[in-house]
Protein backbone atom coordinates (compact mmCIF):
# COMPACT_ATOMS: atom_id res chain seq x y z
CA UNK A 1 0.00 0.00 0.00
CA UNK A 2 2.93 2.34 0.78
CA UNK A 3 4.95 1.67 -1.99
CA UNK A 4 1.72 1.79 -4.19
CA UNK A 5 1.07 5.48 -2.58
CA UNK A 6 4.40 6.69 -3.20
CA UNK A 7 4.74 5.80 -6.52
CA UNK A 8 1.31 7.32 -7.36
CA UNK A 9 2.86 10.44 -5.23
CA UNK A 10 5.72 11.00 -7.38
CA UNK A 11 4.15 9.96 -11.00
CA UNK A 12 1.33 12.26 -10.57
CA UNK A 13 3.46 15.50 -10.91
CA UNK A 14 5.15 13.56 -13.81
CA UNK A 15 1.51 12.49 -15.95
CA UNK A 16 0.56 16.23 -14.91
CA UNK A 17 4.02 17.62 -16.61
CA UNK A 18 3.99 15.53 -19.47
CA UNK A 19 0.07 16.37 -20.54
CA UNK A 20 0.52 19.82 -20.12
CA UNK A 21 3.63 20.14 -22.22
CA UNK A 22 1.52 17.68 -24.86
CA UNK A 23 -1.48 19.96 -24.74
CA UNK A 24 0.43 23.09 -24.70
CA UNK A 25 2.28 21.45 -27.90
CA UNK A 26 -0.31 20.63 -30.12
CA UNK A 27 -2.61 23.57 -29.42
CA UNK A 28 0.54 25.59 -31.16
CA UNK A 29 1.16 23.01 -33.75
CA UNK A 30 0.44 25.39 -37.45
CA UNK A 31 -3.23 24.98 -38.27
CA UNK A 32 -4.16 22.52 -41.58
CA UNK A 33 -4.53 19.27 -42.01
CA UNK A 34 -1.67 16.24 -42.88
CA UNK A 35 -4.56 14.68 -45.62
CA UNK A 36 -4.52 11.07 -46.27
CA UNK A 37 -1.79 9.33 -45.35
CA UNK A 38 1.24 9.18 -47.60
CA UNK A 39 -0.08 10.88 -49.86
CA UNK A 40 -1.45 14.10 -47.90
CA UNK A 41 -1.68 17.26 -50.44
CA UNK A 42 1.30 16.15 -52.85
CA UNK A 43 -1.00 15.22 -55.70
CA UNK A 44 -3.22 18.84 -55.36
CA UNK A 45 0.03 20.60 -55.40
CA UNK A 46 1.50 19.25 -58.31
CA UNK A 47 -1.40 18.98 -60.46
CA UNK A 48 -1.21 22.86 -59.13
CA UNK A 49 2.46 23.21 -60.34
CA UNK A 50 1.91 22.23 -63.60
CA UNK A 51 -1.14 24.08 -64.35
CA UNK A 52 0.74 26.78 -63.07
CA UNK A 53 -2.29 27.75 -60.30
CA UNK A 54 0.34 26.97 -58.04
CA UNK A 55 0.56 30.41 -56.05
CA UNK A 56 -3.22 30.39 -56.07
CA UNK A 57 -3.30 27.06 -54.52
CA UNK A 58 -1.50 28.20 -51.40
CA UNK A 59 -3.03 31.57 -51.45
CA UNK A 60 -6.16 29.46 -50.90
CA UNK A 61 -4.47 28.14 -48.01
CA UNK A 62 -3.70 31.17 -46.60
CA UNK A 63 -7.03 32.58 -47.19
CA UNK A 64 -8.03 29.40 -44.71
CA UNK A 65 -5.22 28.93 -42.25
CA UNK A 66 -3.09 31.86 -42.30
CA UNK A 67 0.34 32.54 -43.38
CA UNK A 68 1.69 29.32 -41.13
CA UNK A 69 -0.03 25.94 -42.04
CA UNK A 70 0.49 22.43 -41.80
CA UNK A 71 0.07 19.92 -44.93
CA UNK A 72 1.67 16.71 -45.77
CA UNK A 73 4.04 16.76 -48.79
CA UNK A 74 6.02 13.84 -50.56
CA UNK A 75 5.16 11.70 -47.33
CA UNK A 76 6.45 14.33 -44.97
CA UNK A 77 4.50 16.25 -42.73
CA UNK A 78 5.41 19.59 -43.22
CA UNK A 79 4.66 23.29 -42.33
CA UNK A 80 3.81 25.90 -45.17
CA UNK A 81 4.82 29.43 -44.04
CA UNK A 82 5.03 32.23 -46.56
CA UNK A 83 6.29 35.80 -46.12
CA UNK A 84 9.46 38.40 -45.94
CA UNK A 85 9.44 37.47 -42.19
CA UNK A 86 9.18 33.77 -43.15
CA UNK A 87 11.92 33.94 -45.84
CA UNK A 88 14.40 35.72 -43.48
CA UNK A 89 13.37 32.90 -40.96
CA UNK A 90 14.44 29.95 -43.39
CA UNK A 91 17.30 31.44 -45.28
CA UNK A 92 19.21 33.22 -41.93
CA UNK A 93 19.11 30.01 -39.57
CA UNK A 94 21.88 28.19 -38.43
CA UNK A 95 22.96 24.71 -39.32
CA UNK A 96 21.46 23.59 -35.83
CA UNK A 97 18.22 24.35 -35.96
CA UNK A 98 17.26 24.06 -39.79
CA UNK A 99 19.28 21.91 -42.10
CA UNK A 100 18.37 21.54 -46.04
CA UNK A 101 16.34 18.45 -47.05
CA UNK A 102 17.27 17.10 -50.55
CA UNK A 103 14.85 14.86 -51.58
CA UNK A 104 16.10 10.30 -52.00
CA UNK A 105 16.43 10.85 -55.84
CA UNK A 106 18.49 13.86 -55.80
CA UNK A 107 20.82 12.08 -53.30
CA UNK A 108 21.23 9.13 -55.20
CA UNK A 109 21.86 11.10 -58.73
CA UNK A 110 24.28 13.81 -57.35
CA UNK A 111 26.37 11.72 -54.61
CA UNK A 112 26.43 12.17 -50.83
CA UNK A 113 29.23 14.73 -51.07
CA UNK A 114 27.04 17.56 -52.44
CA UNK A 115 26.69 20.90 -50.95
CA UNK A 116 23.06 20.53 -50.59
CA UNK A 117 23.89 17.49 -48.68
CA UNK A 118 26.27 19.13 -46.09
CA UNK A 119 25.91 20.98 -43.02
CA UNK A 120 28.26 22.63 -40.57
CA UNK A 121 31.77 22.68 -40.58
CA UNK A 122 32.08 20.26 -44.15
CA UNK A 123 29.36 22.82 -45.69
CA UNK A 124 31.71 25.72 -45.14
CA UNK A 125 34.46 24.58 -46.12
CA UNK A 126 33.36 23.06 -49.73
CA UNK A 127 31.39 25.89 -49.83
CA UNK A 128 34.17 28.33 -49.77
CA UNK A 129 36.11 26.55 -51.90
CA UNK A 130 33.78 26.56 -54.78
CA UNK A 131 32.81 30.58 -53.86
CA UNK A 132 36.81 30.97 -54.68
CA UNK A 133 36.16 29.98 -58.18
CA UNK A 134 32.74 31.11 -58.90
CA UNK A 135 33.45 34.67 -56.97
CA UNK A 136 33.62 37.78 -59.44
CA UNK A 137 37.58 38.84 -59.23
CA UNK A 138 37.94 34.59 -59.88
CA UNK A 139 35.33 34.98 -63.07
CA UNK A 140 36.06 38.18 -65.06
CA UNK A 141 39.36 36.27 -66.45
CA UNK A 142 36.45 33.70 -68.00
CA UNK A 143 34.60 36.12 -69.68
CA UNK A 144 36.64 36.07 -73.26
CA UNK A 145 35.76 32.46 -72.86
CA UNK A 146 32.09 32.60 -72.26
CA UNK A 147 31.73 35.34 -75.43
CA UNK A 148 33.80 33.04 -77.21
CA UNK A 149 31.15 30.22 -76.35
CA UNK A 150 28.03 32.36 -77.04
CA UNK A 151 29.31 33.47 -80.63
CA UNK A 152 30.11 30.18 -81.93
CA UNK A 153 26.56 29.31 -80.50
CA UNK A 154 25.00 31.97 -82.71
CA UNK A 155 26.77 31.21 -85.65
CA UNK A 156 25.45 27.23 -85.34
CA UNK A 157 22.27 27.37 -83.98
CA UNK A 158 20.70 30.72 -85.02
CA UNK A 159 22.66 32.20 -87.64
CA UNK A 160 20.28 31.63 -91.49
CA UNK A 161 17.62 30.26 -89.33
CA UNK A 162 14.26 32.06 -89.59
CA UNK A 163 12.43 29.97 -86.76
CA UNK A 164 13.89 28.74 -83.75
CA UNK A 165 12.79 26.88 -80.43
CA UNK A 166 14.53 29.13 -77.51
CA UNK A 167 14.60 27.02 -74.19
CA UNK A 168 16.48 23.71 -75.95
CA UNK A 169 18.94 25.61 -77.43
CA UNK A 170 19.76 27.38 -74.28
CA UNK A 171 20.09 24.48 -72.88
CA UNK A 172 22.76 23.89 -75.08
CA UNK A 173 24.35 26.57 -74.85
CA UNK A 174 24.60 27.11 -70.88
CA UNK A 175 25.69 23.69 -70.68
CA UNK A 176 28.63 24.16 -73.26
CA UNK A 177 29.06 27.29 -71.14
CA UNK A 178 29.90 25.02 -68.12
CA UNK A 179 31.42 22.37 -69.68
CA UNK A 180 34.10 24.77 -70.53
CA UNK A 181 34.36 26.45 -67.36
CA UNK A 182 33.48 24.09 -64.96
CA UNK A 183 35.54 20.82 -66.54
CA UNK A 184 37.46 22.72 -69.32
CA UNK A 185 35.52 20.19 -72.15
CA UNK A 186 35.97 21.88 -75.69
CA UNK A 187 33.26 20.83 -77.48
CA UNK A 188 33.48 17.42 -79.57
CA UNK A 189 31.89 13.90 -79.65
CA UNK A 190 32.98 13.58 -75.75
CA UNK A 191 31.21 17.01 -74.53
CA UNK A 192 27.90 15.30 -76.90
CA UNK A 193 28.12 12.47 -75.89
CA UNK A 194 28.33 13.79 -71.93
CA UNK A 195 24.83 16.41 -73.15
CA UNK A 196 22.90 13.24 -73.77
CA UNK A 197 23.95 11.57 -70.67
CA UNK A 198 23.47 14.55 -69.06
CA UNK A 199 20.08 15.59 -69.89
CA UNK A 200 18.50 12.16 -69.39
CA UNK A 201 20.42 11.79 -65.73
CA UNK A 202 18.44 15.35 -65.08
CA UNK A 203 14.78 14.26 -66.13
CA UNK A 204 14.60 11.69 -63.60
CA UNK A 205 15.72 13.83 -60.52
CA UNK A 206 12.09 15.08 -59.80
CA UNK A 207 11.27 11.32 -60.61
CA UNK A 208 10.85 9.97 -57.07
CA UNK A 209 8.89 12.79 -55.23
CA UNK A 210 7.01 14.16 -58.49
CA UNK A 211 6.02 11.41 -61.55
CA UNK A 212 6.71 8.26 -59.30
CA UNK A 213 7.37 6.57 -62.86
CA UNK A 214 10.18 4.54 -61.53
CA UNK A 215 11.54 3.57 -64.88
CA UNK A 216 12.44 7.14 -65.52
CA UNK A 217 13.99 7.53 -62.20
CA UNK A 218 16.00 3.87 -62.83
CA UNK A 219 17.08 5.20 -66.46
CA UNK A 220 18.26 8.52 -64.67
CA UNK A 221 20.45 6.26 -62.12
CA UNK A 222 22.06 4.55 -65.07
CA UNK A 223 23.03 7.83 -66.85
CA UNK A 224 24.04 9.17 -63.18
CA UNK A 225 26.24 6.33 -63.08
CA UNK A 226 28.02 6.91 -66.53
CA UNK A 227 27.90 11.56 -65.66
CA UNK A 228 29.66 9.79 -62.28
CA UNK A 229 31.91 7.83 -64.29
CA UNK A 230 32.96 10.59 -66.99
CA UNK A 231 33.56 13.17 -64.60
CA UNK A 232 35.82 10.81 -62.60
CA UNK A 233 37.63 9.97 -65.82
CA UNK A 234 38.34 13.97 -66.20
CA UNK A 235 39.27 14.75 -62.93
CA UNK A 236 42.34 12.04 -63.31
CA UNK A 237 43.35 13.53 -66.79
CA UNK A 238 43.04 17.47 -65.23
CA UNK A 239 45.60 15.78 -62.03
CA UNK A 240 48.02 14.29 -64.35
CA UNK A 241 47.98 17.64 -66.67
CA UNK A 242 48.36 19.39 -63.12
CA UNK A 243 51.20 17.43 -61.48
CA UNK A 244 52.95 16.58 -64.60
CA UNK A 245 52.70 18.81 -67.47
CA UNK A 246 52.33 22.08 -65.00
CA UNK A 247 48.68 23.05 -66.43
CA UNK A 248 47.41 26.78 -64.50
CA UNK A 249 45.23 25.99 -61.45
CA UNK A 250 42.77 28.44 -63.02
CA UNK A 251 42.07 26.06 -66.41
CA UNK A 252 38.76 25.17 -64.90
CA UNK A 253 36.65 24.56 -61.56
CA UNK A 254 37.93 20.71 -61.74
CA UNK A 255 41.56 21.33 -61.85
CA UNK A 256 41.41 24.83 -59.43
CA UNK A 257 39.68 22.49 -56.55
CA UNK A 258 42.44 19.95 -57.28
CA UNK A 259 45.46 22.24 -56.84
CA UNK A 260 43.61 23.88 -53.58
CA UNK A 261 45.39 23.05 -50.14
CA UNK A 262 45.13 24.02 -46.69
CA UNK A 263 47.51 25.66 -44.35
CA UNK A 264 49.03 22.03 -43.50
CA UNK A 265 49.40 21.20 -47.24
CA UNK A 266 46.99 18.88 -47.80
CA UNK A 267 43.90 18.66 -50.63
CA UNK A 268 41.01 20.91 -48.98
CA UNK A 269 38.65 18.60 -50.83
CA UNK A 270 38.38 14.76 -51.39
CA UNK A 271 37.88 13.23 -54.77
CA UNK A 272 34.26 12.45 -54.10
CA UNK A 273 33.71 15.98 -53.12
CA UNK A 274 35.25 17.61 -56.09
CA UNK A 275 33.18 15.12 -58.53
CA UNK A 276 29.90 15.24 -56.52
CA UNK A 277 29.83 19.23 -56.63
CA UNK A 278 31.34 20.10 -59.89
CA UNK A 279 28.08 17.74 -61.31
CA UNK A 280 26.06 19.79 -58.27
CA UNK A 281 27.08 23.00 -60.05
CA UNK A 282 26.55 21.91 -63.51
CA UNK A 283 22.55 20.63 -62.37
CA UNK A 284 22.00 23.50 -60.50
CA UNK A 285 23.70 26.08 -63.03
CA UNK A 286 21.68 24.17 -66.39
CA UNK A 287 18.21 24.33 -66.12
CA UNK A 288 18.07 27.78 -64.03
CA UNK A 289 20.21 29.78 -66.56
CA UNK A 290 18.89 28.25 -69.31
CA UNK A 291 15.45 29.05 -67.75
CA UNK A 292 16.07 33.02 -66.89
CA UNK A 293 17.55 33.61 -70.60
CA UNK A 294 14.84 31.87 -72.15
CA UNK A 295 12.26 33.97 -70.26
CA UNK A 296 14.30 37.07 -70.85
CA UNK A 297 13.86 36.53 -74.57
CA UNK A 298 10.06 35.96 -73.82
CA UNK A 299 9.84 39.47 -72.16
CA UNK A 300 12.20 41.52 -75.03
CA UNK A 301 9.37 40.31 -77.41
CA UNK A 302 6.43 41.10 -75.30
CA UNK A 303 7.55 44.64 -74.15
CA UNK A 304 9.12 46.55 -77.61
CA UNK A 305 9.96 49.91 -75.02
CA UNK A 306 12.15 47.63 -73.00
CA UNK A 307 13.53 45.83 -75.97
CA UNK A 308 14.29 49.14 -77.77
CA UNK A 309 15.59 50.48 -73.99
CA UNK A 310 18.16 47.37 -73.32
CA UNK A 311 19.10 47.59 -77.29
CA UNK A 312 20.14 51.39 -77.10
CA UNK A 313 22.53 49.76 -74.04
CA UNK A 314 24.01 47.55 -75.88
CA UNK A 315 24.24 49.54 -79.06
CA UNK A 316 26.77 52.00 -77.34
CA UNK A 317 28.88 48.77 -76.04
CA UNK A 318 28.94 47.37 -79.64
CA UNK A 319 30.25 50.57 -80.92
CA UNK A 320 33.40 50.69 -78.97
CA UNK A 321 34.52 47.25 -79.90
CA UNK A 322 36.52 46.60 -82.93
CA UNK A 323 35.13 43.92 -85.21
CA UNK A 324 35.35 40.22 -83.49
CA UNK A 325 36.42 42.07 -80.27
CA UNK A 326 35.53 39.65 -77.08
CA UNK A 327 33.05 41.65 -74.25
CA UNK A 328 34.85 42.09 -71.21
CA UNK A 329 34.36 42.58 -67.62
CA UNK A 330 34.24 46.59 -68.02
CA UNK A 331 31.53 45.98 -70.65
CA UNK A 332 29.64 43.97 -68.55
CA UNK A 333 29.93 46.67 -65.47
CA UNK A 334 28.35 49.07 -68.20
CA UNK A 335 25.12 46.76 -68.85
CA UNK A 336 23.34 48.23 -66.06
CA UNK A 337 19.48 48.51 -67.33
CA UNK A 338 20.02 44.90 -69.42
CA UNK A 339 20.49 43.55 -66.09
CA UNK A 340 17.25 45.34 -64.19
CA UNK A 341 15.23 43.62 -66.80
CA UNK A 342 17.07 40.50 -66.22
CA UNK A 343 16.06 41.30 -62.32
CA UNK A 344 12.36 41.98 -63.07
CA UNK A 345 12.39 38.48 -65.30
CA UNK A 346 13.38 36.88 -62.46
CA UNK A 347 11.07 38.72 -59.98
CA UNK A 348 7.93 37.65 -62.03
CA UNK A 349 8.98 34.13 -62.71
CA UNK A 350 11.77 33.15 -60.73
CA UNK A 351 13.19 29.93 -61.81
CA UNK A 352 12.99 27.87 -58.40
CA UNK A 353 9.68 27.68 -56.62
CA UNK A 354 10.78 27.34 -53.47
CA UNK A 355 12.52 24.82 -51.41
CA UNK A 356 13.14 22.55 -47.98
CA UNK A 357 14.58 22.44 -45.04
CA UNK A 358 14.40 20.22 -41.81
CA UNK A 359 14.04 20.92 -38.76
CA UNK A 360 16.52 19.42 -36.22
CA UNK A 361 14.97 20.69 -32.82
CA UNK A 362 11.40 21.84 -31.87
CA UNK A 363 11.45 25.12 -33.30
CA UNK A 364 8.94 28.38 -32.99
CA UNK A 365 8.13 30.34 -35.87
CA UNK A 366 5.70 33.15 -35.33
CA UNK A 367 4.30 31.47 -32.33
CA UNK A 368 4.18 27.99 -33.50
CA UNK A 369 5.19 24.87 -32.99
CA UNK A 370 7.36 23.03 -35.79
CA UNK A 371 7.94 19.71 -34.44
CA UNK A 372 11.59 17.92 -34.68
CA UNK A 373 12.00 16.35 -38.03
CA UNK A 374 9.14 17.89 -39.44
CA UNK A 375 9.72 19.62 -43.11
CA UNK A 376 9.40 23.79 -43.87
CA UNK A 377 8.80 24.47 -47.54
CA UNK A 378 9.26 28.04 -48.31
CA UNK A 379 8.49 29.32 -51.79
CA UNK A 380 10.02 32.36 -53.94
CA UNK A 381 7.16 33.74 -56.13
CA UNK A 382 4.28 34.75 -53.77
CA UNK A 383 7.01 37.42 -51.69
CA UNK A 384 7.72 38.65 -55.34
CA UNK A 385 4.40 39.03 -56.12
CA UNK A 386 3.92 40.67 -52.73
CA UNK A 387 1.96 44.33 -53.67
CA UNK A 388 3.06 45.65 -50.36
CA UNK A 389 6.68 44.73 -51.72
CA UNK A 390 6.62 45.27 -55.10
CA UNK A 391 3.36 48.18 -56.42
CA UNK A 392 2.00 46.34 -59.19
CA UNK A 393 3.26 43.36 -59.01
CA UNK A 394 1.97 41.73 -62.52
CA UNK A 395 2.97 45.28 -64.35
CA UNK A 396 6.89 44.09 -65.68
CA UNK A 397 8.63 47.34 -65.00
CA UNK A 398 12.64 47.35 -64.48
CA UNK A 399 13.12 50.67 -63.12
CA UNK A 400 12.16 48.80 -59.52
CA UNK A 401 15.65 47.96 -59.17
CA UNK A 402 17.05 51.07 -59.53
CA UNK A 403 17.49 51.63 -56.16
CA UNK A 404 18.54 47.97 -54.90
CA UNK A 405 18.61 49.44 -51.54
CA UNK A 406 14.83 50.14 -51.45
CA UNK A 407 13.94 46.88 -52.18
CA UNK A 408 13.68 45.08 -48.40
CA UNK A 409 16.01 42.08 -47.70
CA UNK A 410 14.53 38.86 -47.75
CA UNK A 411 11.84 39.69 -50.50
CA UNK A 412 13.93 39.64 -53.69
CA UNK A 413 15.08 36.15 -53.66
CA UNK A 414 15.38 34.61 -57.11
CA UNK A 415 18.92 32.99 -55.38
CA UNK A 416 17.94 32.51 -52.33
CA UNK A 417 19.34 34.39 -49.49
CA UNK A 418 22.31 33.71 -46.57
CA UNK A 419 24.71 31.08 -45.95
CA UNK A 420 23.09 29.29 -48.17
CA UNK A 421 22.62 31.82 -51.41
CA UNK A 422 23.03 30.79 -54.72
CA UNK A 423 27.27 30.42 -55.52
CA UNK A 424 26.43 30.11 -59.23
CA UNK A 425 24.92 34.52 -59.25
CA UNK A 426 27.86 35.80 -60.54
CA UNK A 427 28.36 33.09 -63.21
CA UNK A 428 24.47 33.59 -63.75
CA UNK A 429 25.00 37.18 -64.45
CA UNK A 430 27.70 37.16 -66.40
CA UNK A 431 26.10 34.28 -69.25
CA UNK A 432 22.83 35.70 -69.21
CA UNK A 433 24.28 39.54 -70.38
CA UNK A 434 26.65 37.93 -72.43
CA UNK A 435 23.77 36.55 -74.73
CA UNK A 436 21.60 39.03 -74.54
CA UNK A 437 24.49 41.51 -75.84
CA UNK A 438 25.15 39.49 -78.73
CA UNK A 439 21.41 37.96 -79.44
CA UNK A 440 20.17 41.81 -78.84
CA UNK A 441 22.55 43.15 -81.59
CA UNK A 442 22.39 40.71 -84.16
CA UNK A 443 18.70 39.91 -83.84
CA UNK A 444 14.79 40.87 -83.65
CA UNK A 445 12.24 38.38 -82.92
CA UNK A 446 8.56 37.83 -82.20
CA UNK A 447 6.58 34.97 -80.69
CA UNK A 448 5.26 32.09 -82.59
CA UNK A 449 3.18 30.34 -79.85
CA UNK A 450 1.11 31.73 -76.87
CA UNK A 451 2.59 33.82 -73.63
CA UNK A 452 1.61 30.31 -71.17
CA UNK A 453 4.19 28.45 -69.43
CA UNK A 454 3.92 25.38 -66.82
CA UNK A 455 6.18 23.93 -64.14
CA UNK A 456 7.57 20.69 -63.73
CA UNK A 457 8.78 21.42 -61.29
CA UNK A 458 10.84 24.49 -63.29
CA UNK A 459 9.20 26.99 -65.82
CA UNK A 460 8.58 26.24 -69.18
CA UNK A 461 7.43 28.59 -71.71
CA UNK A 462 4.72 27.17 -74.19
CA UNK A 463 5.74 24.99 -76.40
CA UNK A 464 9.67 25.80 -75.69
CA UNK A 465 9.30 28.88 -76.80
CA UNK A 466 9.43 28.98 -81.13
CA UNK A 467 10.27 32.46 -81.91
CA UNK A 468 10.56 34.44 -85.96
CA UNK A 469 14.14 35.79 -86.09
CA UNK A 470 15.35 38.63 -88.22
CA UNK A 471 19.13 39.74 -88.35
CA UNK A 472 18.90 43.09 -87.27
CA UNK A 473 20.60 45.84 -89.63
CA UNK A 474 24.01 46.83 -88.10
CA UNK A 475 23.84 50.31 -87.82
C1 LIG B 1 19.53 32.14 -62.99
C2 LIG B 1 20.28 31.17 -62.52
C3 LIG B 1 20.20 30.59 -61.13
C4 LIG B 1 19.19 30.64 -60.19
C5 LIG B 1 17.85 31.35 -60.31
C6 LIG B 1 19.65 29.89 -59.03
C7 LIG B 1 18.91 29.73 -57.86
C8 LIG B 1 19.38 29.13 -56.71
C9 LIG B 1 18.69 29.10 -55.44
C10 LIG B 1 17.31 29.70 -55.16
C11 LIG B 1 19.48 28.44 -54.55
C12 LIG B 1 19.22 28.25 -53.05
C13 LIG B 1 18.32 27.08 -52.74
C14 LIG B 1 18.06 26.95 -51.24
O1 LIG B 1 18.44 27.80 -50.42
O2 LIG B 1 17.44 25.94 -50.89
C15 LIG B 1 20.67 28.01 -55.27
C16 LIG B 1 21.70 27.26 -54.71
C17 LIG B 1 22.80 26.83 -55.42
N1 LIG B 1 23.15 27.18 -56.71
FE1 LIG B 1 22.09 28.38 -57.97
N2 LIG B 1 20.90 29.38 -59.29
C18 LIG B 1 21.29 29.80 -60.55
C19 LIG B 1 22.49 29.52 -61.19
C20 LIG B 1 23.51 28.76 -60.66
C21 LIG B 1 24.78 28.48 -61.33
C22 LIG B 1 25.17 29.02 -62.72
C23 LIG B 1 25.49 27.66 -60.50
C24 LIG B 1 26.87 27.07 -60.67
C25 LIG B 1 27.72 27.41 -61.58
C26 LIG B 1 24.68 27.44 -59.30
C27 LIG B 1 25.05 26.68 -58.21
C28 LIG B 1 24.34 26.56 -57.04
C29 LIG B 1 24.78 25.76 -55.90
C30 LIG B 1 26.06 24.91 -55.84
C31 LIG B 1 23.81 25.92 -54.88
C32 LIG B 1 23.82 25.28 -53.49
C33 LIG B 1 24.44 26.24 -52.48
C34 LIG B 1 24.47 25.72 -51.05
O3 LIG B 1 23.68 24.84 -50.69
O4 LIG B 1 25.31 26.25 -50.29
N3 LIG B 1 23.49 28.12 -59.44
N4 LIG B 1 20.60 28.47 -56.57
Amino acid sequence: MNIFLTSLLFLIPIIFFILSRTRKSSKRIPPGSLGIPVIGQSLGFLRAMRANTAEKWLHERIKKYGHVSKLSLFGKPTVFIYGQPANKFVLSSNNSTLVNQQTESTRMILGDRNLLELNGADHKRVREALVSFLKPESLKQYVGKMDEEVRKHLEMHWQGKQQVTVLPLMKILTFNMICSLLFGLEEGTRRDKFLACFQEMIKGMWAVPINLPFTRYNRSLRQSARVQDMVKELVHERRVQLEQKGASSHKDLITFLLSMRDEDGKEVLTENEIMHNVILSMVAGYDTSSIAITFIIRQLANEPAVCEGVLQEQQEIAKSKNSGESLTWADLAKMKYTWRVAMETLRMVPPVFGSFRKALTDTEYNGYLIPKGWLIFWVIPMTHMDSSIFPEPSKFNPSRFENQASVPPYSFIPFGGGPRMCPGYEFARIETLITIHYLVTRYKWNLCADNSFSRDPMPEPSQGLPIKVYPREIS
